[in-house]
């Protein structure tokens, strides 16, 4: 199958289908409401009938956590990886992320693959310690950020502090959008400032369907609000004059942000979320490659995957690459070549996942997230063309901070458990180092967050049936190093060089002394901070 990439109507659809496209994900420390505010933005897209329509913290949590169950429920396309939704002339892909900070590795790669991220901030705690990390990630990707300021119906902080807040931790500058009429605790409305008007929400049915909004003229506002009025006016006018006015450049170069304020649990402020995502968020554009040089969206098929998944259904033991559409349109049946290997891949048998039910997607648009069902030879960063050879950079591997040794329980299940370890790095579920000192045996499993070898441990055992043991090493910290650094260190305490499967030499240090302690000791190797801290 070939793309005609010069047939002057086939180019300027896909121009179109990418200009509409808002590719998403939401950033927040857990607890600050990323799972009501997805519920509340598919509410809102008139997608679904009610949202949280169970009462209480389990059923809610299990209703949204488990999204192939809400897909089922409540008849929406949702995929574990994606939720896309159509709200006014745009199509919305939010993608999803963990909430755990143990798999914020997982977040770093579906961040690669959005091209906006809104950073859901509680009213009550400020930036919290994982908001700031995943903002590093943002800064680091150069990705434009909205700000939200959520559970305002909640008593919280003042909202001039939370923005110098905003303004010192994370250095953007902050531009209101919307402004919270009443303190946090009595959440009346908002100044919309784009419009200049007071959008006043009204509690409906406990957030359970889309918020009632009536509108009103800053006169008006003045009358019924009084105090509350002119204060939203005073403050938003305080932030507008000591940073800037609405700058869509400074939002997309990463250095400003749009302030929001909300509170998804009773559905408040959530479409004014979507209408800044769909008139200022930037829209699926060409992607550099690994050379730096964009490809055109209009080019042939082209993207990437960011995210591998094993075990959603159990019954098949199935393995979902999940795809990040880069370039051209993505065709059912297609047979694309795979970048790393040179193999040809046939999609003839890959369906979009959505939920539980496999839905077959005929076609997908840059911007668009597709899951190849059975991609098992796919790996995460893997780039995948129609024509037109193209690589994609790779996402980086973030810096460990807990090392085990693995060994299987079964010495005679060594095949399977070297397979099972493999799949599990290609997956990106863990990562794996190797020294010749250590042998085939017994690698060395490297995490960011403990729980990551608890997800191994499971998988080794129930899909891979070869146990193993685990065994903790003293080491906490790791530096980027070379060849030279392995025999040199081999006999020094508190350290430890292995070889990571991506070709890097990792230096592991029991603690910060001890590498002070071998800078100082063999000034000649080298020790480089890993660039993607968690
Ligand atoms: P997460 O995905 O970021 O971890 O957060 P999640 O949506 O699960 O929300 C965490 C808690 O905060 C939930 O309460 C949720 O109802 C509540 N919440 C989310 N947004 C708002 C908001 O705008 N206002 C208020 N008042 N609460 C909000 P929970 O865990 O069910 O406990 P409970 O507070 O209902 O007892």
């Amino acid at each position: 199958m070939s793309q005609d990439v010069l047939n002057p109507a086939r180019v300027q659809e896909i121009h179109q289908e990418a200009a509409r496209r808002r590719t998403f994900a939401v950033i927040s420390h857990p607890d600050a409401g990323k799972s009501t505010l997805t519920e509340a933005l598919a509410l809102h897209a008139k997608v679904i009938g009610t949202a949280g329509a169970s009462s209480g913290k389990a059923n809610r949590k299990e209703t949204v956590s488990d999204w192939m169950q809400m897909e089922k429920d409540r008849g929406i396309s949702i995929s574990s990886a994606a939720l896309q939704f159509s709200y006014r002339d745009s199509v919305i892909n939010l993608l999803d992320t963990p909430g755990h900070a143990d798999f914020s590795e997982d977040t770093y790669r579906v961040l690669a693959a959005v091209d906006c991220a809104v950073m859901l901030v509680d009213a009550a705690k400020g930036l919290e310690t994982q908001t700031m990390k995943l903002f590093e990630v943002c800064k680091q990707r150069n990705l434009p950020i909205i700000t939200v300021i959520n559970k305002w119906d909640r008593p919280g902080l003042d909202a001039l502090a939370l923005m110098d807040e905003i303004t010192e931790r994370t250095g953007l500058q902050p531009m209101p959008l919307t402004w919270a009429v009443g303190i946090s605790g009595d959440f009346r409305g908002v100044w919309d400032l784009r419009n200049d008007r007071f959008a006043r929400f009204q509690r409906n049915n406990a957030g359970a369907s889309i918020a009632l909004t009536e509108y009103f003229t800053p006169e008006e506002a003045s009358d019924s609000q009084g105090v509350d009025w002119s204060n939203a006016v005073d403050e938003a006018g305080l932030v507008i004059e000591s940073n800037l006015e609405f700058d869509v450049d400074a939002f997309h170069a990463g250095t400003a942000t749009p302030i929001l304020f909300s509170s998804a649990a009773l559905n408040f402020g959530v479409k004014e979320l979507l209408d800044v995502l769909v008139d200022f968020a930037p829209h699926a554009a060409p992607r550099p490659d690994v050379e730096g040089s964009p490809r055109p969206v209009e080019s042939a098929f082209s993207g990437f995957v960011f995210k591998v998944q094993a075990g959603m259904n159990k019954a098949h033991r199935d393995h979902v690459a999940f795809i990040r559409v880069c370039s051209g349109v993505f065709e059912r049946g297609m047979v694309v070549t795979q970048t790393r290997t040179g193999k040809s891949f046939a999609t003839k048998y890959a369906q979009q996942v959505f939920g539980r039910e496999r839905e077959v997607i005929d076609e997908a648009y840059p911007g668009d997230v597709v899951g190849l069902v059975n991609a098992s030879t796919l790996r995460v960063g893997d780039s995948l063309f129609l024509e037109g050879a193209v690589e994609y950079p790779a996402i980086p591997l973030f810096a460990p901070e807990h090392f085990q040794v693995a060994r299987s329980k079964d010495p005679s299940k060594f095949k399977q458990f070297r397979r099972g370890i493999e799949q599990l790095e290609h997956e990106g579920v863990i990562q794996v180092l190797r020294s010749d000192l250590r042998g085939d045996q017994s690698p060395v499993l490297a995490a960011v967050g403990p729980m990551q070898f608890e997800v191994v441990e499971d998988r080794m055992e129930h899909d891979f049936n070869a146990p193993l043991r685990l065994e903790r090493l003293p080491y906490s910290m790791a530096r980027i190093s070379t060849p030279e650094a392995m025999p040199a260190l081999a006999n020094v305490v508190g350290a430890e060089v292995l070889l990571r499967s991506d070709g890097e030499y990792l230096a592991l240090f029991n603690d910060i002394w001890a590498l002070r302690r071998i800078e100082k000791n063999h000034p000649g190797l080298t020790l480089v901070p890993i660039g993607t801290h968690n």
